[in-house]
């Protein structure tokens, strides 16, 4: 099998016990190149920790884990040199400018003409506007659309995305969805955690779920759902959600952070099916 071949994440066998707390317990994955793989757990299922062994932040007890056909273990450099890891909770300094802090990474990294590569993504998760403020100053939403930004200087083949979105309003979780869709787009390998449903189920090209140490699913949308018995028809009244309540109240003036930006149209993407499944 030649690397260009091989699934952009193989996961055989893992496992990590903290001390007496195991836990993971044989786990076991394969995620395709370009493609968007969303695992999926409570809160202390271990995604973290799976994030960290294959960002080589973490070593494994047991088992093997390659991404971009290095081996986690062995080849930690290569492994690193393919990879960005969006941690859980955001690391951009606030002190800087959001494209300081682009130019800042494009510096650490060595690459040339970090002015333009910052104003490229800055154009790309629709912070031209917010620029030049500093990042003490930005939302929960612009801020982590910049952590992606800054993750994804150098075009890394895949990149991890702990909880991309947890903590975010329904808009900013939006745009967090389309900035990801766009990367998986341009052939990026994504690798998202979340502990939300509705989230994996818009994104993700297969979904996994970790309960117990163990993947106890694996499939794509359609694939989970014949897992239950088929449908029954039932004729209910349709209540909206709440999310279609604050979309309806709120869709027109709620792309507060960016302006000049078009509104987006809530029903329009919660109706559209994420696009090529
Ligand atoms: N360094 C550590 N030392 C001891 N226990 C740890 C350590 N890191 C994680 N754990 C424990 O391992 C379990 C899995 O943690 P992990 O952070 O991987 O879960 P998670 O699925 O990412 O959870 P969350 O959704 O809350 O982020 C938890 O019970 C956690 O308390
Ligand atoms: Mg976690």
């Amino acid at each position: 099998m030649t690397a260009g071949r091989a699934p952009a994440i193989r996961v055989q066998g893992l496992e990590k016990a903290y001390k007496k707390l195991k836990v993971l317990r044989g786990v076991d994955f394969d995620v395709a190149r370009g493609s968007i793989f969303a695992l999926l757990g409570s809160n202390g299922a271990g995604k973290t920790t799976v994030v960290n062994i294959l960002a080589t932040l973490l070593r494994a007890d047991a088992g093997t884990a390659s991404v971009n056909g290095f081996d986690v273990a062995a080849e930690g450099a290569d492994v690193r040199g393919s990879i960005s890891l969006t941690g859980q909770f955001a690391a951009v300094d606030e002190i800087l400018t959001g494209r300081e802090n682009l130019v800042l990474v494009a510096r650490l990294r060595r690459l040339k003409d970090p002015g333009r590569i910052a104003d490229d993504l800055l154009a790309r998760f629709s912070l031209t506007d917010a620029a030049a403020r500093r990042v003490a100053t930005y939302s929960g939403g612009m801020r982590r659309r910049l952590d992606i930004a800054m993750s994804l200087v150098g075009n890394p083949p895949v990149i991890f995305l702990d909880e991309p979105t947890t903590g975010l309003d329904p808009q900013a979780r939006i745009e967090v969805w389309d900035a990801v869709r766009e990367l998986a787009g341009r052939g990026t390998t994504v690798l998202l955690t979340t502990q939300y449903l509705d989230e994996a189920e818009h994104l993700a090209d297969r979904i996994a779920i970790l309960h117990q140490g163990r993947i106890i699913v694996n499939g794509t949308l359609a694939e989970l759902r014949e897992l239950l018995p088929p449908a029954e028809v039932e004729y209910v009244e349709k209540q909206p959600t709440l999310e279609d309540v604050f979309f309806a109240i709120v869709g027109d003036t709620g792309d507060k952070d960016t302006p000049g930006k078009d509104a987006h149209d809530p029903r329009g993407a919660a109706a559209t099916p994420p696009q090529d499944r």
